[in-house]
């Protein structure tokens, strides 16, 4: 058969429909909700070891399909995005929160805002926010000289989620909320575990009904709105705006309509920016600490780092660069305990993944903490090593490591976050040692950030002693 007649039968084979991806065995009635509420992290190492690079699983009424494969991630989140939107039930109770900021809108309303919000996020624009960060740290510091001198145990998660909201409340919105610290800690925790009760609930989990969660949820709300109405509002009376976040936002004109963004428009921007900025960030120094406490080696690599740089000042945006070694700390713990986990999404239109068939209205679920973990694409995958980060070490996939996503949603602080956990740790580790606490369990619990479940229990101690 020559060339032409043997393509000419192949166009007229009938299509045959993409098979359907291997199914998660086990899963009750309801599927595999229960699977994702109880051990979400268990689930998703399990079903790539049980199904390979897809996995099918039941969530209800909808199809899930979990991947592990870089390159069906890579189609999700950049060369099929168009198709993969952001209606899902975890967006949606987001959404309670955040309305539509930046993290949860989507369409021409979110380019818009990307649009408006991109300039703050330039590299020289982040550079001159480090004294900033600098400064909150370098009060924290001041603040455990005390409690190091007697060798006490502290709560380093707290510590990090308090110095993480203040950098936050000053970068973006020129303000130290940390006066209103306890207030916002206290309701974002309390939103935030609701919140994950609301996603990780078999059934639609009706948010109205006045039980004493959701009621504890929807103060948590009322007490952020409040915070945040009252910081826009401050703002609103000023004739000139400080060169931030905020004043971006409130200076931004329509250029159709010349229209500004309304109160409410601007409330949502600022939540957003407050919870994706500091809860975030937050879980990436504590997941930090808690692995140089593990790896002494690494921790000792880093105090020479710091002296041999920075002699005893405190570092500034020009040290960013030459912080190599403690830069590729925070990249493998961002690997190993990356702070955004789970990412989901839901397919608009039929596709084909890994060769499988992924129907429209079903959902698909790029698992960072997984992904990274996979022995298919790492080496010693649960290991801490640092050096898989060397400059002159081969790049990992861009799929294979993606703590802040990837394609148009790219996470916009990125960079912001990487100085910030470099900068900060820069500050504490040239003067404190922490030590882990004999005893103290640190689990790591998958709520929509990925945090230690009882916190962070740690000795400090000074560095000379
Ligand atoms: C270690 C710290 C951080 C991590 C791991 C992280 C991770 C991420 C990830 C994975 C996304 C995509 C989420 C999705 O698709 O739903 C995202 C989006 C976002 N992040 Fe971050 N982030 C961090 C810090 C920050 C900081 C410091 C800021 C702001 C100052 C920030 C602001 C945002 C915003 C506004 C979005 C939405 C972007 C968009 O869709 O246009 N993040 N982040």
């Amino acid at each position: 058969m020559n060339a032409v007649t043997e393509s000419t039968s192949l166009a007229q084979r009938p299509r045959k429909a993409p098979p359907k991806a291997p199914l998660l065995s086990g899963g009750g009635l309801l599927g595999h909700v229960f699977f994702m509420r109880d051990d979400p992290l268990g689930t998703f190492l399990h079903a790539r070891e049980a199904c390979g690079p897809i996995a099918r699983v039941r969530l209800g009424p909808l199809t899930g399909f979990f991947l592990y494969e870089p390159a069906d991630v890579e189609r999700v989140l950049t060369t099929n995005a168009a198709n993969y939107g952001k209606s899902t039930r975890g967006y949606d109770k987001l959404r309670l929160l955040l309305g539509d900021g930046l993290v949860t809108s989507q369409g021409e309303h979110w380019l818009r805002q990307r649009r408006i919000a991109q300039p703050a996020f330039l590299r020289k624009r982040v550079a001159g926010l480090a004294d900033r960060m600098v400064d909150a740290a370098a009060d924290m510091a001041d603040a455990w000289a005390e409690p190091a001198a007697r060798g006490a145990e502290i709560d380093a998660h707290d510590a990090m989620n308090q110095l993480a909201l203040r950098i936050a409340g000053e970068t973006l919105f020129s303000t130290d909320v940390t006066g209103e610290a306890g207030e916002i800690g206290t309701s974002m925790l309390g939103v935030l575990t609701q919140f994950n009760r609301l996603v990780a609930s078999p059934l639609p989990w009706p948010e109205r009904w006045p039980t004493p969660a959701n009621l504890r949820f929807w103060r948590g709300v009322r007490t952020l709105h409040r915070v945040v109405d009252g910081l826009i509002a401050e703002r609103r009376g000023r004739s000139e705006q400080p060169a931030d976040l905020l004043g971006l936002f409130m200076d931004a004109r329509d250029p159709e309509t010349g229209e500004g963004m309304t109160d409410r428009q601007l409330r949502d921007e600022a939540l957003t920016m407050l919870l994706a900025g500091h809860e975030t960030t937050a879980n990436g120094l504590s997941w930090t600490l808690h692995l140089l406490a593990q790896y002494p080696d690494a921790a000792r690599r880093v105090e020479a780092e710091l002296d041999r740089v920075l002699a005893g000042r405190l570092p500034t945006a020009a040290d960013y660069g030459a912080l190599t070694f403690t830069h590729q700390v925070v990249q493998e713990s961002l690997r190993l305990y990356p702070p955004v986990w789970l990412l989901a999404r839901r397919a608009m239109a039929d596709d084909v993944l890994s060769g499988y068939h992924v129907p429209r209205g079903s959902l698909v679920f790029m698992s960072q903490y997984a992904i990274h973990r996979d022995p298919r694409l790492w080496s010693d995958p649960e290991g801490f090593d640092p050096d898989r980060f060397a400059p002159d070490a081969p790049a990992p996939g861009r799929f294979a490591y993606f703590p802040f996503s990837r394609g148009q949603r790219q996470c916009i602080g990125d960079h912001f976050a990487q100085m910030e956990m470099v900068l900060v740790l820069a500050t504490l580790l040239q003067r404190y040692r922490l030590a882990s606490v004999p005893g103290h369990p640190v689990v790591p619990e998958p709520s929509v950030t990925l945090r230690p479940r009882d916190g962070l229990r740690m000795r400090l101690s000074p560095r000379a002693a």
